[in-house]
């Protein structure tokens, strides 16, 4: 069974830090609040640059990693939930400024979920036969859709967007998403629109969360997916090289690994200079990783995502 390789990575975020002392002038938190309850220390901010270009620069980067040529791509997939444009969909503006003109282009809304989302479709596009090189991407600027007066969620995101071409061969063991749709939980609403027919209320279009509820959620669903998609692939979650999960809260991360009795020296982070890039978390850990030559041939690698929707997905690879 062929169900796609990693070929190559790639990764991008702006060049504007922000760190926890400059949120300090805009809304009432400290640098010691921010670290203790999240583990973030700094996050990039987009300003200027916008999703699509944040992910053809990621795109570009694991498309030479691969040593593929955007002309041999099949399909473009993009997990995000910000781009500037409801269509053209970012998939679009990737191909259109990469040369990418065979391959078919979608975006995918699974909040930060949103890698691991776009990771199974792609995967199922390489065993089908229908694609040999896929590009992943995973992209967003939730810092245009937080509320920058509301302390409990502008300091916890920032931007970024990471990238992989999956080609032919067979690095993925086991892959699995779920959902438990909740309305409330996690939502940023549309804005107001100008239509007369439009009745329904308007609400601001920020991004809202109950963070407690999202944090219980985020813990016992790591801990399932992982375990859940170690036993299909045949091995314990003790057994993992490496685990990459969503970088949402270190306390998350902290407290699934304890449940999971993994090591935290297993464990790849970038929460603490990136914040919560949403779909982009995984792949700019991962390129990092793959960056710093962490990554061995035979490596067991666990991804682990969960997201708004409420949204979860996790995978085992080898690499
Ligand atoms: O990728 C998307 C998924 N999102 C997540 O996974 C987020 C999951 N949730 C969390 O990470 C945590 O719930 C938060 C980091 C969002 C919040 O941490 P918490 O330990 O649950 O804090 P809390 O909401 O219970 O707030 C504790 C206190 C409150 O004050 P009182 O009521 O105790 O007086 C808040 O008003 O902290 C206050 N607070 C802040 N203080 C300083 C909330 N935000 C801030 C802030 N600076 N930025």
């Amino acid at each position: 069974m062929k169900n796609g390789r990693i070929a190559g990575t790639g990764s991008y975020v702006p060049e504007t830090i922000w760190k926890n002392e400059d949120l300090e002038k805009m809304v009432e938190t400290s640098d010691a609040w921010i670290r203790e309850r999240t583990g973030i220390g700094a996050r990039h901010i987009a300003g200027e640059e916008t999703v699509a270009q944040m992910a053809v620069k990621a795109a570009r980067r694991a498309l030479e990693n691969a040593g593929i040529c955007s002309t041999e791509l099949d399909l473009i997939l993009v997990g995000t939930s910000s781009s500037e444009s409801i269509f053209p969909n970012t998939a679009c503006l990737v191909q259109d400024e990469i040369g990418a003109f065979r391959a078919a282009c979608l975006d995918v809304s699974a909040a930060c979920t949103g890698f691991l989302a776009v990771y199974e479709l792609g995967q199922l596009y390489i065993r089908s036969g229908k694609a040999k090189n896929v590009l992943l991407i995973g992209a967003d600027a939730l810092s245009r859709l937080v509320d920058w007066n509301d302390r409990s969620t502008c300091v916890l995101f920032g931007d970024g967007a990471g990238a992989v071409l999956l080609g032919e061969g067979d690095s993925l063991q086991s892959i699995h998403l779920t959902a438990k749709g909740d309305p409330q939980v996690l939502c940023i609403p549309q804005p107001p629109s100008n239509s007369p027919f439009d009745i329904l209320p308007p609400q601001q279009p920020f991004l809202q969360m109950n963070g407690k509820e999202v944090y219980k959620f985020a813990v016992s669903a790591f801990c399932s997916d992982v375990t859940e998609v170690c036993s299909q692939a045949g091995i314990q979650p003790q057994q993992l090289d490496w685990l990459i999960p969503h970088q949402a809260n270190l306390r998350i991360i902290e407290s699934a690994l304890h449940k999971l009795k993994l090591p935290s020296q297993r464990c790849l982070t970038g929460i603490q200079r990136l914040g919560n890039t949403s779909a982009a978390s995984i792949p700019i850990v991962l390129d990092e990783a793959n960056t710093k030559g962490l990554l061995h041939p035979g490596d067991w690698i666990a991804l682990s995502a969960f997201g708004a929707g409420l949204t979860t997905g996790a995978c085992v690879l080898r690499w």
